[in-house]
């Protein structure tokens, strides 16, 4: 390797990590964003909620448009670029526009209440810091079609329900509710200018990451006085939703007048969940009631309530709590060989195993035996089997259990379901 830097000019290499801010996923990863992923899933699911998809592309006037008018994102955040054909394209960097303009596409035929979920991967150009990437999963549940509190209530009981089948408690997190509705009532009785009450939304939304006497002289700056908004009385459409959440046994949700939400087309009742761990202080998941978004397309207002809850964070939360999942590979059994001529023999019994649906990896007899089964360990396949010449004549197999080192010695015909019934 040396000699031929020597004599060739010396030729720079390509770096190994992927690009800043997103993630390989090596199979242990994949797995745990498979189990994260399953688990959403199934929740969604159990809610009456179908599963929709859309591609990472979408013309970039989708974020341009009037109403999505969170600047920070549109022009800082995004992918956007140019394809050959000269269409200004921008990896989406959220899914709600993207479902709004499928359910505009086919609003007559699709029945309302209507309840959609999906699990993309998004991007948005982050300054990348724990728990913010430029590259995340994020799931998102949107009902469609309903103004009734019951639906906002559904909706949130849904995030709730996440986080009870990732295996945590209801004082791991805490649902905090704030309401848009409210705060624009608010506006409006202290004559606030559009401008102020956008500066107002933005100080709320900043208000703890800043002194407390910021916070307060930036208020009274722009007109809101002290005392106007507190944590003591909940707005009616909190309070309503606080108490269908309490009648179905939920006890972790609280007012909080500082939840407002970054996106400018929220309407109604906002909320984020919480992890009460201090090692993992981001919202886990946001979203909340947005009634006109879908206007962006037509004239027809739907109302909507969602939220999105991303991988990254509740990689965290699951990993200071010790909830994830040890890692098992897909793989049940390998089967080793003393040599290479014994590949036949083994492909044999591995095409046998498959075809009874057991996971089946082979070794082709490159190494000694015992190299064979430290790999296999090292993948951590739980089971091992060596077929060498005597097994395939005797038709009997000592199966290995690698984590233990127990043996169980079987016929042919009862390998598969001893493997199956596992
Ligand atoms: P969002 O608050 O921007 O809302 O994102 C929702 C969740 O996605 C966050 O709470 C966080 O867990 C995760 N997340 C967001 N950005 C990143 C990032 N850069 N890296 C890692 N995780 C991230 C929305 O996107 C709304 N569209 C949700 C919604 C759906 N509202 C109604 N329906």
């Amino acid at each position: 390797m040396e000699s031929e830097g020597k004599n060739n000019a010396k030729k720079e290499k390509i770096g190994t990590q992927p690009y800043k801010g997103v993630r390989d996923f090596y199979p242990e990863d994949q797995t745990l964003l498979n189990y994260i992923l399953a688990t959403e899933r199934d929740v969604c699911r159990r809610f009456g909620y179908e599963e929709y998809h859309a591609s990472i592309l979408e013309p970039a006037e989708l974020y341009r448009g009037k109403g999505a008018d969170n600047e920070e994102i549109i022009n800082e955040q995004t992918y956007t670029f140019m394809d050959r054909g000269g269409r200004e394209v921008t990896l989406r960097p959220e899914m709600t526009p993207t479902v709004a303009r499928m359910l505009a596409a086919r609003r007559r035929d699709l029945g309302f209440p209507l309840r959609l979920f999906s699990t993309p991967n998004l991007f948005r150009y982050e300054a990348t810091q724990r728990g913010r990437l430029r590259e995340h999963w994020q799931l998102n549940v949107d009902l469609f079609g309903s103004d009734s509190l019951a639906a906002d209530a559904e909706i949130i009981s849904i995030a709730h329900a996440l986080f009870m089948a990732f295996g945590a408690s209801q004082s791991d997190f805490v649902i905090k509710l704030g309401s848009r509705s409210y705060l624009n009532a608010l506006a409006a009785e202290l004559g606030l200018s559009e401008e102020n009450t956008r500066a107002m939304f933005a100080l709320l939304d900043r208000k703890d990451k800043m002194p407390q006497e910021k916070f307060e002289a930036d208020m009274e700056a722009i007109g809101v006085p002290l005392g106007k908004i507190s944590a003591d009385n909940p707005p009616e459409d909190v309070a309503a939703v606080l108490t269908l959440l309490s009648e179905s046994g939920i006890d972790n949700a609280v007012f909080d007048p500082s939840i407002v939400r970054g996106f400018a087309y929220y309407t109604g009742v906002v909320f984020e969940v919480y992890d009460t761990h201090p090692e993992n202080k981001r919202a886990l998941c946001g979203g909340g009631r947005y009634d006109n978004l879908t206007k962006l397309f037509d004239d027809e207002r739907v109302p909507a309530v969602g939220f999105g809850l991303g991988d990254v964070t509740v990689g965290h939360f699951l990993e200071v709590r010790g909830l994830i999942p040890p890692y098992l590979p897909s793989t049940r059994v390998y089967l080793a060989v003393p040599s290479e001529v014994h590949v036949a023999t083994v492909q044999a019994l591995a095409h046998e195993l498959r075809q009874q649906g057991v996971t089946v990896a082979i070794d082709f007899g490159e190494k000694k035996l015992s190299d064979q089964i430290r790999q296999a360990s090292k993948h951590k396949i739980p089971y091992l089997i060596v077929v060498g010449d005597t097994e395939a004549q005797t038709g009997t197999f000592v199966v290995r259990n690698l984590a233990t080192g127990s043996d169980t010695t079987l016929k042919r015909e009862q390998l598969a379901p001893f493997f199956t019934t596992l």
